[in-house]
């Protein structure tokens, strides 16, 4: 295989693994929709890798893979169960060299009564930084400010007498980048990171929900710096409406929630909630939080920005692109949206080099075509 069509293939791969963690991930937040749109992105993906595998036998497997995930998206989109091996094939086929993080994670959420350790939630720093973070100046500036300047300097902080901030609330619609700012902060402080959506918490992981809770925040303690991502927090602590009580073990979990930012003052570690659903969250819980920002929508500055920490491993004409354009015809797209869009045309590009044996950049032309064919997440949001 040529030195480049190698490249083109671990270039693949690692789209291919980015998208299956983000469909495996939404997945198992519940949300059927956005996991069947990372499937289709991965399907995609591993039919441009079948076309550069060397071997027969490997196209077929990468093929076979392909069609299974997509039978998984058709079934994810139509709210019918997945048979459960049925997307885990890969195993199988000789093909999970870059599965991703989530091996080794306890299987969370299935209730099948599985004792596993909170620990194995514990993850190395993320390797990215607010480099790889396009537009979102704002917040970069903000959690620079009141996040990691006070922990990179204490002592200057308790000299004003003005405490260290250990709770951060995110919130705002689906794929605004609250999850990827987390893992960059995480990394822009070199902190340990735990990742834990509310399901792990609530579901028969270890034992009690209150209990789950303290154990992984024991293990943020344990393991400081440490940074602990609690997602959909909302499900952890909501707020009752209509006036009807809350169940005990909701309270439990509350009270526990709160015990446990209580002991986290003070310590190397920082709490990052996210949620779709503000208006949801018991009103003790969000007033813990000392920092609450709202991640919305990319403006048009941060599409562009966005779009660029997308292209720029990629062959493309910057100069040439109409950015004004672009950021216009953008108007409504999400972040995780125009992460799709550039790699739709970048895959629309390759299918031209293909065709003329040489490297075609990305040009408007690509991108015009990718907006196109790419559905706005927000659009089903707002309704
Ligand atoms: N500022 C950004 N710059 C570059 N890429 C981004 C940015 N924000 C988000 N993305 C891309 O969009 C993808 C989805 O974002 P992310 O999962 O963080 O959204 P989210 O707000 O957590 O969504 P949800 O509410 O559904 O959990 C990320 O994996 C990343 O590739
Ligand atoms: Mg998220």
């Amino acid at each position: 295989m040529s030195l480049e069509k190698s490249a083109q293939k671990s270039h693949f791969e690692s789209e291919y693994k980015n998208y299956r963690e983000q469909a495996e991930r939404a997945r198992k937040e519940g949300n059927a929709k956005k996991a069947a749109r990372y499937y289709r992105q991965c399907v995609e993906v591993l039919q441009d890798i079948a076309e550069l595998e060397s071997s027969g036998r490997l196209t077929q497997e990468r093929l076979e893979l392909a069609k299974n995930l997509n039978t998984a998206a058709d079934r994810l989109e139509n709210d019918q169960p997945l048979v459960s091996d049925e997307t885990d094939s890969e195993s199988s086929t000789g093909s999970g060299s870059g599965s991703g993080g989530n091996e080794g994670r306890p299987a969370g959420g299935d209730g099948d009564g599985d004792e596993a350790d909170p620990s194995a939630y514990l993850e190395d720093p993320p390797d990215l930084s607010f480099g790889d973070v396009g537009g979102m100046t704002d917040l970069k500036e903000t959690l620079k400010d009141q996040v990691i300047d006070p922990l990179e300097r204490p002592e200057l902080y308790e000299e004003y007498n003005l405490g260290v901030v250990n709770g951060v609330l995110l919130y705002g619609p689906p794929g605004t980048g609250k999850t990827y700012i987390t893992e960059a902060l995480a990394g822009e402080l070199d902190y340990n990171y735990i990742e834990a959506q509310a399901s792990d918490i609530t579901s028969s992981l270890v034992g009690e929900a209150a209990e789950n809770m303290s154990e992984m925040f024991e293990v943020a303690r344990d393991n400081q710096p440490c940074l602990l991502f609690m997602d959909e927090i909302e499900a952890i602590a909501a707020e009752r409406s209509g006036g009807s009580q809350k169940t005990m073990s909701e309270s439990q979990m509350i009270t526990q929630f709160l015990t446990e930012m209580s002991e986290t003052k003070g310590e190397d570690v920082v709490v990052v909630s996210a949620t779709n659903l503000p208006d949801e969250i018991d009103a003790a819980a969000w007033r813990r939080f000392d920092e609450r920002i709202e991640v919305p929508p990319p403006d048009a500055t941060a599409r562009g920005a966005i779009l660029r920490v997308h292209l720029r491993e990629r062959p493309v004409l910057t100069d040439e692109i109409e950015w004004d354009q672009i950021k216009e015809r953008t108007d409504g797209y999400s972040a995780s949206d125009l992460e799709i869009i550039a790699s739709t045309a970048a895959r629309k590009a390759l299918k031209e080099a293909r065709a003329s044996d040489e490297v075609v950049p990305i040009t408007q032309k690509h991108l015009e075509m990718a907006i196109e064919s790419t559905k706005s997440s927000l659009e089903a949001w707002d309704k």
